[in-house]
């Protein structure tokens, strides 16, 4: 993978792949987290074909610089557009933060984002209390910021950063009890500050979300913005023509640059069906 000197970019959008419907969607994350949206893409674009790229040697990016993560996010998707894809979406909350203004900037493919529910959490919350629960460059992320000056007015945002969750959830460990644990440590606080409703700020966490939800209890809802991605990303290939047709499935190929032996498992075992991965 090349490097960019992303820094520097502050001329006109330069990479234009000519593209046409029946191309795939790239789609990236720091790991394995952003499978949690592939199976809403999947689910709503049954015929579209899906390459899932896994930067899991990179994970997590939740502790790493904006640039570190802008390198990557580059170099991912020169990778997913050499391989043909049409559109891209960064399944990952603390990549978008990072690095989607600089990818629209340079790119001209469309390219879905991803930002923590604090807008529809806000307006479900009966207590006024919302907890969000994201990584450390998320919340610290200026984007962030913007969001909670947009949408936080009118509740109280209590976040809580989750280091070591992203690495439980990379080794496929969804019920561990260190996993549990960690959990309801970071549940905990935003309980005591009286939150109803918790927002799923890191595309890892829909993996636990069972733990998160015996954990918060009945009262306590849960929102991730899987589904509103994946409908995003469908009206935007609506509106450039690019949305695939026909009744055929279509395939999803995983990428990991993970070194764990068992890297091919958990992404099968997260997806939930027999699937091809491959070694990047
Ligand atoms: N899944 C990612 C997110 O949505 C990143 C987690 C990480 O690598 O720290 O923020």
């Amino acid at each position: 993978m090349r490097k960019h000197n992303f820094t520097l970019n502050n001329s006109e959008p330069s990479v234009n792949a000519a593209s046409d419907s029946s191309q795939p969607i790239g789609i990236f994350d720091s790991g394995v987290g952003g499978i949690s949206v592939l199976k809403h893409i999947h689910a709503l674009l049954p015929a579209e074909h899906l390459l899932y790229y896994a930067d899991s040697l990179h994970a997590p990016y939740g502790s790493k610089t904006p640039e570190f993560i802008c390198e990557r996010a580059f170099a991912i998707t020169d990778f997913l557009i050499a391989q043909g894809a049409k559109a891209l979406v960064v399944a990952c909350n603390t990549a978008t933060a990072a690095a989607v203004d600089k990818l629209r900037a340079h790119y001209t493919l469309p390219i879905i984002g991803m930002e923590p529910a604090v807008k529809p959490a806000a307006a479900a919350s009966h207590s006024g209390v919302i907890g969000v629960l994201a990584t450390v460059g998320t919340l610290k992320s200026a984007q962030f910021a913007a969001l909670l000056e947009h949408y936080g007015q009118h509740v109280r945002v209590v976040t809580q950063a989750c280091p070591g969750l992203v690495e439980c959830i990379e080794r496929g460990e969804l019920e561990a009890t260190a996993t549990r644990q960690l959990v309801a440590s970071y549940v905990a606080p935003l309980l005591e500050a009286g939150a109803d409703t918790i927002v799923l700020g890191c595309t890892h966490y829909p993996f636990v979300r069972k733990l998160i939800a015996e954990i918060a209890g009945p009262q306590v809802a849960l929102i991730d913005t899987g589904a509103a991605v994946a409908r995003q990303l469908m009206h935007r290939l609506e509106d450039t023509g690019m949305l695939a047709t026909g009744s055929t499935q279509g395939e999803v190929k995983f990428w990991t640059n993970s070194p764990a032996p068992d890297a091919k498992w958990v992404i099968a075992s997260l997806w939930g069906t027999l699937a091809e991965v491959v070694h990047a």
